[in-house]
């Protein structure tokens, strides 16, 4: 589906917003995504995928540079036309017994924010999040509370650390950020009897459940794959020390 740009401007160091135009023709839950074609060339011939950020009459996707497409991307201007296939993968699912906690690291804070917003304005319910970045120029939102490796913004040190106290049987964390720090969770989580919903990346080539370019491995030693049976696990569900 061909959409047009309506924004696509620097919000943080190396970090960059992209909206499109809402065709209204779909909902999208928050945790699913979008396998984004970067350029009308065939390079880069993959499509790179990106998680919804804010559903409005807007599809907003917040973006980090590591590479050649996303780098490609920044050139994209407002008014130029942008190919975006989905909405893929299956979406957290909102619980409203347990008090919900969002921890997110770097980039994967991106999809939380969509999550926020579905959770305090369609469910009316409270929850709070936790963001960690590297540092304060990294820093994209200021709709949660915030650590930073290097202390220069809020809690100084590890997002998991931050929340460390928090889990417990009555709570259901939502989580999306770098492995090691989703590992660490999910540790903490099983320690304390805590429940959690994990989105994960992987590298994708087709995002349909084709290519088998995504799979993760499951803790009973099967196979699943990230674009088709996820993004969002239950923590439980995965083989943690194979990631
Ligand atoms: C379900 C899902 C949702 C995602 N949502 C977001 C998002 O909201 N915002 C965002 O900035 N990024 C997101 N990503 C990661 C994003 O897709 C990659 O950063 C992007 O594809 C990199 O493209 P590139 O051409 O710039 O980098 P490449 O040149 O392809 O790669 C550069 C570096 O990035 C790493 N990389 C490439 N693709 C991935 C990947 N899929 N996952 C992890 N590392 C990768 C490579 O290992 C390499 O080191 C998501 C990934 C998945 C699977
Ligand atoms: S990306 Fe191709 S099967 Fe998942």
């Amino acid at each position: 589906m061909r959409l047009k740009i309506v924004q696509n401007e620097q919000i943080a160091k190396d970090t960059f917003v992209l909206k499109v135009d809402n065709p209204g023709l779909f909902e999208v839950l928050p945790g699913q995504f979008f396998m984004v074609k970067i350029n009308d060339y065939p390079f880069p011939l993959l499509r790179r995928p990106f998680s919804v950020a804010g559903f409005s009459d807007t599809i907003d996707f917040i973006y980090r540079v590591v590479g050649e497409g996303t780098r490609i991307l920044t050139t994209k201007e407002k008014g130029e036309f942008i190919d975006i296939l989905g909405p893929l993968g299956n979406g957290f699912s909102i619980n409203s017994t347990k008090k919900l906690l969002l921890v997110g690291g770097g980039i994967g804070v991106a999809p939380l924010l969509y999550l926020k917003s579905v959770i305090e304005s369609e469910y009316k319910i409270r929850c709070d999040a936790y963001f960690g970045f590297n540092s304060k120029d990294e820093i994209f939102t200021d709709d949660g509370n915030i650590a930073t490796m290097d202390g220069s913004a809020g809690f100084k040190g590890n997002v998991v650390e931050m929340v460390e106290d928090k889990l417990n049987s009555d709570v259901l964390v939502y989580a999306c950020g770098p492995t090691l720090m989703l590992r660490r969770l999910a540790f903490l989580c099983f320690e304390a009897n805590c429940s959690m919903q994990v989105s994960l990346e992987s590298r994708m080539a087709c995002g349909i459940g084709v290519c088998l370019g995504c799979v993760v491995q499951t803790a009973d030693n099967r196979y699943k794959k990230v674009c088709v049976d996820g993004p969002v696990f239950d923590f439980e569900e995965i083989q943690w020390q194979a990631l």
